[in-house]
């Protein structure tokens, strides 16, 4: 499933975080990539323990955290800390699918990257190029969405960003481990929570929406991992 989801933070934060990340000091992106993918990529990379990577990962957190359709359609168990990558002029990532598996820098904590997440953070007209074209069995999407919203992608897709030919496109991108792996399970999950959600505000059969949120929980019962 690809999911946008709009408005994850306000147009305020997100030129905030802008402004204090264009002076802040940037890494060659090779440094997260394995072996594989660093051949093909060509971005910039805030460090991990950067202080404004710490503050804004926080903010970004907590904004999911309050976002219904992220945690309807994520079902998260763990979410790696957000990253923050810039690609300019000449910059690009070549496909290459992302790691299974992903350590937590500093802690013993491991994330399965069940999904694959990018915030656009830059304003789509500011940058020519450096949409995010996933590769999956839905066939090949490219993707460029609006400062402050979020693409939510499965984890097993190949995926790459086009070259920047104009300006600079700043984003966060993170993992999230779901509690249920599979994303048919998921999306099915999704669907049936948005119709019950549905059925709840235009009043529909009240036994039926109990029996209806019944099922929800009880197939999340059996298929979530804790
Ligand atoms: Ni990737």
């Amino acid at each position: 499933m690809l999911l946008e989801i709009p408005d994850v933070l306000t147009p305020d934060e997100v030129r905030g975080m802008r402004e204090a990340l264009e002076a802040a000091d940037w890494l060659d992106g090779k440094v997260t990539a394995g072996a594989q993918s660093a051949k093909a990529k060509r971005n910039q990379q805030l460090s991990e323990t950067h202080p404004l990577a710490e503050q804004f990962g926080q903010r970004i957190l907590q904004a999911l955290a309050s976002n219904a359709v992220f945690m309807s359609a994520a079902l998260p168990q763990r979410i790696y800390p957000p990253l923050f990558n810039r690609y300019a002029e000449g910059h690009d990532f070549g496909f290459h699918v992302d790691n299974a598996i992903r350590p937590i820098n500093g802690t013993r904590e491991r994330v399965r990257t069940d999904l694959s997440a990018t915030l656009f953070l830059a304003d789509p007209d500011s940058y020519e190029g450096g949409e995010l074209v996933i590769r999956g069995s839905f066939g090949t999407h490219a993707v460029k969405l609006p400062a402050g919203a979020m693409l939510l992608y499965p984890g097993t897709s190949i995926h790459r960003v086009e070259p920047v030919t104009r300006g600079v496109r700043v984003a966060s991108f993170f993992w999230v481990q779901s509690l249920v792996r599979e994303d048919a399970r998921r999306e099915m999950l999704l669907d049936m929570d948005m119709a019950i959600q549905r059925l709840t505000q235009t009043g529909g059969d009240g036994e039926a929406l109990i029996q209806l949120t019944g099922v929800y929980h009880n197939l999340l019962r059996q298929w979530a991992d804790l």
